[in-house]
């Protein structure tokens, strides 16, 4: 569609910026704080512990103070559950619970509204001692965690997120950390598939709890959604991209929404002996749960063709390898990549977001969005990343036209508000507004220093997203 005119951003419209707890804060094992699955990861050959990060749980004070510069409406941010609850279940750490109280008021004393994701790939490692979300229990550990976070921020925190790109903790968790097999596991597929069920039952119920304990609230799912698409007219190839899209981004919408599974997502696990078991109670719990938005994490599309059954799998959360029986992933050829090997498809994110709002018809967030990349911190303290502007440039610039398209639009929160450890390609890849001087293993001074594309996001959300030039 070629619009002649452009409608402006909405007013109020949330713009700020994402972290993650196990990536950001550091403080790993202090104040009382438990281990998560990972702390007790072995972290990728060449790449640092998540022991210290960008040491945010110390300098909180200041990475909000140079947010709320930028003129932030919005911080999205973590609470690590083992902080909270250092063994997942039982006693609750009262130091954890005055660092988020503080974080939150800080956030508050410069109105910034605190985003807060529940849980974002951080198992307190004693539950994964038991069994993990394979432990049908682990949907109530999950609410008991839930219900501590309402009790405690409830009154000051309005926005929740439920669990952070739950498809990538079900088609890549080894790359991320994540995946718990039990031992002697012999139909993985199965097993992790009925991890996920517990998830999605985990999700409804929290959902509904928030309504429940805090009316006005409102709580939504942030899943990466990639809009996949046919490498060409060819029919079987739209089937295969049917096939991806299904799998790696309907399933996770389709439940939130409407709690049923996808019914190609259920051939599929039918096909492979994968079916997740439904315990009493699943169903109605899955259909009684429901988000008043959808957050998404967009990073870039992907292309598939048909099947010869002899895709491997696996891959990481914009690289897949392709399902087997189900769809190959290829490049495409259109699209350039970062320096990280990502393609990056600002065209994609306006496909991406028509989709979803043509689907689902909720008020949509940007959980995250973002370029990974090699910073360099000049001599005289400044960081020139340009390649990181431009690609806001062209992703704001089709969430417009996007928001042109009707889609209902509500904020966007670009990964990352400070740089931070990347999930498997350690602090090199670089992703903030806000720099940290620290390397792989030389943690330096940990000072913060402001990038170019610091002071640019500033113009851009002064001017509600009007002026986006350099
Ligand atoms: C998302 C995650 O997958 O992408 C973040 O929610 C992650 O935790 C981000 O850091 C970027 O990925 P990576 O692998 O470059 O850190």
């Amino acid at each position: 569609m070629l619009h002649k005119k452009l409608k402006p951003f909405p007013e109020n419209f949330l713009w700020g910026a994402s972290t993650s707890a196990y990536q950001v804060e550091g403080a790993n094992l202090e104040d009382g704080k438990g281990p998560s699955c990972q702390d007790v990861k072995k972290v990728p050959e060449g790449t640092s512990e998540l022991d210290v990060c960008a040491d945010q749980y110390h300098r909180y004070k200041e990475d909000v103070a140079l947010m709320a510069e930028m003129g932030f409406k919005v911080y999205r941010f973590s609470i690590s559950w083992s902080r909270i609850l250092p063994k997942g279940t039982g006693e609750v750490n009262p130091k954890g619970i005055e660092y988020y109280n503080n974080l939150i008021d800080e956030c508050l004393k410069y109105n910034i509204i605190p985003l807060v994701t529940m849980f974002h790939f951080d198992m307190p490692a004693a539950l994964d001692e038991r069994g993990s979300w394979g432990n049908p229990d682990s949907v109530n550990w999950f609410l008991e965690f839930a219900r501590t976070m309402y009790e405690n921020f409830g009154d000051r925190v309005k926005y929740w997120l439920t669990i952070n790109e739950q498809n990538m903790l079900t088609l890549v968790g080894p790359m991320i950390g994540t995946l718990h097999l039990p031992e002697g596991c012999t139909n993985v597929l199965k097993e992790i598939y009925q991890q996920n069920h517990h998830m999605l039952v985990a999700q409804a119920k929290a959902m509904a709890l928030c309504h429940e304990m805090l009316p006005g609230a409102k709580i939504g799912p942030a899943p990466n959604i990639a809009l996949i698409y046919p490498n060409s007219n060819k029919p079987e190839d739209t089937i295969a991209a049917q096939n991806m899209n299904a799998v790696r981004n309907w399933l996770y919408l389709d439940m939130a929404v409407y709690g049923k599974y996808n019914n190609l997502v259920w051939a599929y696990l039918e096909e492979n002996d994968a079916c997740p078991e439904f315990h009493e109670g699943d169903a109605e719990a899955l259909a009684n749960g429901h988000p008043d938005f959808i957050g998404f994490n967009y990073y870039s599309t992907g292309t598939v063709t048909a099947s010869d059954g002899t895709e491997e799998g696996g891959g990481d959360q914009q690289n897949s390898r392709g399902l087997p029986g189900m769809a190959k992933n290829v490049k495409n050829p259109n699209l350039m990549k970062t320096e990280f090997g990502w393609e990056i498809d600002p065209i994609g994110f306006r496909n991406t977001l028509r989709e979803v709002y043509g689907r689902y018809r909720l008020p949509i967030i940007i959980t995250e969005n973002g370029l990974g990349a090699y910073d360099t911190l000049t001599e005289d303290g400044k960081v020139h990343d340009p390649y990181r502007i431009r690609y806001y440039q062209e992703h704001i610039k089709q969430m417009r036209l996007a928001i042109t398209d009707d889609v209902e639009m509500m904020g966007y929160c670009p990964w990352s508000a400070v740089d931070l450890i990347s999930t498997h390609e350690g602090m090199k890849k670089r992703y903030g507004f806000i720099y940290v001087d620290r390397d792989e293993f030389d943690l330096k001074t940990l000072n913060r220093y402001r990038k170019d594309s610091f002071y640019w996001y500033k113009k851009v959300i002064a001017t509600n997203g009007e002026d986006l030039s350099e």
